[in-house]
């Protein structure tokens, strides 16, 4: 066994059943320990809710911390200090207040709240119904103003606006390379759409849990890799299902 550089999404993906979570935790620690294995939480929840789950739930301390959809990394998750590097290759071209005065246009994009406005990310709830209709109108009227932003819509509900260099994927490869891991001893794990920069970045190993969304269902059956596992388990007992048929557990 060898070390392995482990980064899932937390919410319905690492959390959802709390008996598998106790049980990976355990492997994962172990791992950790015996051979060095990082362990990378990235998750679409800010720092202080990411601070809130931390008292909900049993969460192992990670290596490097992901947060708000992949726009802030944390190196040292116990000070909270955000990665100016990563911070600064965000900033070029982005425009907050831009995007925002755009957003406002659509009285269907209902904001979220102020904790989950973040430097690199507006974000707002849409409903499901609304969304095929009104998204493409959004992305044309972004770009119309000369704003090369990402969009992305999650669990049938979650509406983020991010730089175009910000997401999930691109964070992890960043620290990738930081760590030289290479994408053979990088697995990623996740739900729900803004999971799917994670496994569209590179050739990581991707495990997909038993109960993802549609959106990331649809991704995957269009995209098919066979470095891509569709778990047939639920949250992190469909994580250590994929451990195993990848061999990074045995
Ligand atoms: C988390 C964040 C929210 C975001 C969603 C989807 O729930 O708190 O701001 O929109 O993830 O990425
Ligand atoms: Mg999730």
């Amino acid at each position: 066994m060898t070390a392995f550089l482990f980064v899932t999404d937390l919410d319905n993906t690492l959390i959802g059943d709390d008996a598998a979570l106790k049980e990976l935790n355990q492997h994962l620690e172990q791992h950790r320990q015996e051979h060095g294995t990082k362990i990378v939480y990235s998750t679409g929840r800010s720092p202080a809710l990411y601070r809130k789950l931390t008292r909900e739930k049993s969460l192992l301390s990670p290596d490097a911390l992901i947060t708000s959809v992949g726009t802030e990394i944390c190196f040292d998750p116990q000070e909270e200090i955000v990665d100016q590097e990563w911070a600064d290759v965000l900033s070029q071209g982005w425009n907050r207040d831009a995007v925002v005065a755009i957003a406002a246009h659509y009285s269907d994009l209902v904001p979220q709240p102020d904790t989950e406005q973040r430097p690199f990310k507006a974000s707002y709830v849409l409903s499901e119904e609304i969304s095929s209709e009104l998204l493409p109108r959004l992305e044309s009227s972004l770009k119309e103003k000369g704003l090369d932003v990402k969009v992305i819509y999650s669990g049938g509900q979650d509406l983020d606006i991010l730089p175009q260099k910000g997401d999930k994927g691109l964070a992890l490869q960043f620290l990738r390379q930081k760590w030289d891991m290479d994408a053979t001893k990088t697995v990623v794990c996740g739900d729900s759409g803004n999971d799917i920069a994670l496994f569209s970045a590179g050739e990581e190993r991707g495990i997909i849990v038993g109960n993802a969304r549609p959106e990331l269902r649809q991704w995957y059956e269009e995209n098919k890799k066979d470095y891509h596992y569709f778990a047939q388990a639920h949250y992190a007992d469909g994580i250590l299902e994929g451990l195993y048929h990848f061999g990074f557990l045995a």
